[in-house]
């Protein structure tokens, strides 16, 4: 059976080369106004104007009435930690009353706070946990996850997170194995050893259960250095996992130069990374995953270097970095207004480096990303008339109907 989508005020397509963006293509959406779509199973038949869309309707087609408001392809968020229990409200007060994120972790809290409750959780309540957070996301217009692991720490507690990311629905979700997110509590003073259990035990494991995609580390002085990175990434890569890294979030370590150095998908927060490190992303075709939230919420005005990198050729991405500690936030829409008002991002740039550029970095660029032909029917109906109105209102929910599959995930009201 067909769908038509028809009277979008504009049906923001994204139309374009099936790889990454950069320069004056991020401001190029391809945007058909007074546009239509037509669906077929799960998969996008034809996106253009209502007069070429209209006559491929059958009898038994289902029309949806956009009513005169904004398309957009689903928002793909390519960095997050939605597999957590408990939270860190009480942190969160801590940090308002000036105590650091660092203070607090060298303290035994931040990520392995996280990671003692989330240990203590079954499989079951992990999932449950998390799917209330599926809601949040589909309601800001996500359809796409990167869902990372880390809060377990263990191979069974890793291996637990990942199988709860495997369960969720109606998500679409690409697990990312994240062992090396901190040193836990029963192997301070053996970072080494802990080590050993990720490359060893932990990679071989998820890589024989086809648990992640990807492997990520979180490249700091104080949690795994330059060289210790190396070291796990290098096995990560051997095993054939794709490499994503958290690169030069609280300093400027050469975490950047890493990733070029291993051919990385992605290189995440790069709050501190200069001239040099945006030159080595370049040269290698890294694409940086720019995380604004968690600067905003650690209450630091240090964000990224966004305009540099574009004006450096840089396929940037956005994305929200949902988790308890450093970004408890699951909405795009409010990363999109952070990118415009922070990093001077365009509005149309910001668009695009939530979708299509975020999709590339997940290997989905042929699947999700944009509405073109052949494509999965990801898309959202947003609450307003023109794209830029997503970044500009902030603080509402502007997700009105949410399709995945061409399916009605969320709305209709
Ligand atoms: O991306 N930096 C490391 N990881 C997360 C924070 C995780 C946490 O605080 O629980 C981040 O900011
Ligand atoms: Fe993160």
């Amino acid at each position: 059976m067909k769908i038509a989508i028809l009277g979008c005020s504009q049906l923001v397509t994204l139309a374009g080369p099936a790889r990454p963006r950069t320069g004056a293509e991020l401001r190029d959406l391809a945007i058909i106004a007074d546009g239509a779509m037509l669906i077929e199973g799960d998969r996008i038949l034809r996106a253009g104007s209502p007069s070429e869309i209209e006559p491929l309707l059958d009898a038994d087609s289902t029309v949806i009435d956009a009513g005169g408001r904004v398309v957009l392809p689903g928002f793909v968020d390519a960095h997050t930690h939605p597999v957590f229990a408990g939270n860190r409200a009480g942190e969160f007060e801590q940090r308002v009353a000036g105590t650091s994120y660092a203070e607090i972790a060298a303290a035994g809290g931040g990520i392995r706070s996280t990671v003692r409750q989330t240990r203590a959780a079954s499989e079951d309540d992990l999932l449950a946990a998390v799917q209330r957070y599926v809601r949040w996301f589909l309601a800001s217009g996500t359809t796409t996850i990167e869902a990372k692991s880390g809060y377990g720490l263990s191979v069974e507690d890793e291996c637990k997170l990942l199988r709860a990311i495997a369960r969720i629905q109606p998500l679409r979700c690409v697990a990312t194995f994240l062992g090396a997110h901190e040193v836990p509590d029963e192997y301070r003073g053996r970072k080494h050893d802990y080590m050993r259990v990720v490359t060893e035990q932990m990679l071989p494991r998820v890589a024989a259960e086809k648990l992640a995609e990807y492997c990520d580390v979180f490249c700091e002085p104080g949690v795994f250095s330059v060289e210790e990175s190396r070291a796990i990434l290098t096995v990560a890569r051997s095993l054939g996992f794709g490499l994503r890294m958290h690169a030069d979030q609280l300093s400027n370590s050469g975490a950047a130069a890493l990733a070029a150095e291993l051919g990385a998908a992605t290189a995440d927060h790069l709050e501190h990374t200069d001239a040099r490190g945006i030159a080595a992303l370049r040269a290698a075709g890294v694409q940086p995953v720019l995380l604004p939230g968690s600067v905003y919420a650690l209450g630091s005005t240090r964000y990224p270097a966004a305009r540099a990198m574009i004006e450096a050729g840089l396929a940037v991405v956005l994305a929200t970095d949902f988790n308890p500690g450093s970004s408890p936030t699951p909405s795009m829409p409010m990363i999109l207004s952070l990118a415009c008002t922070q990093m001077k991002m365009t509005p149309a740039e910001a668009l695009a480096a939530a979708t299509f550029n975020a999709a590339c970095s997940l290997g989905r660029q042929r699947e999700i990303g944009s509405l073109e032909t052949g494509k999965l029917a990801d898309f959202v109906i947003h609450d307003c008339e023109d794209y830029r109105e997503i970044p500009y209102f902030f603080g509402i929910q502007a997700a009105r109907e949410v399709y995945i599959s061409g399916q009605p995930v969320l709305g209709r009201w």
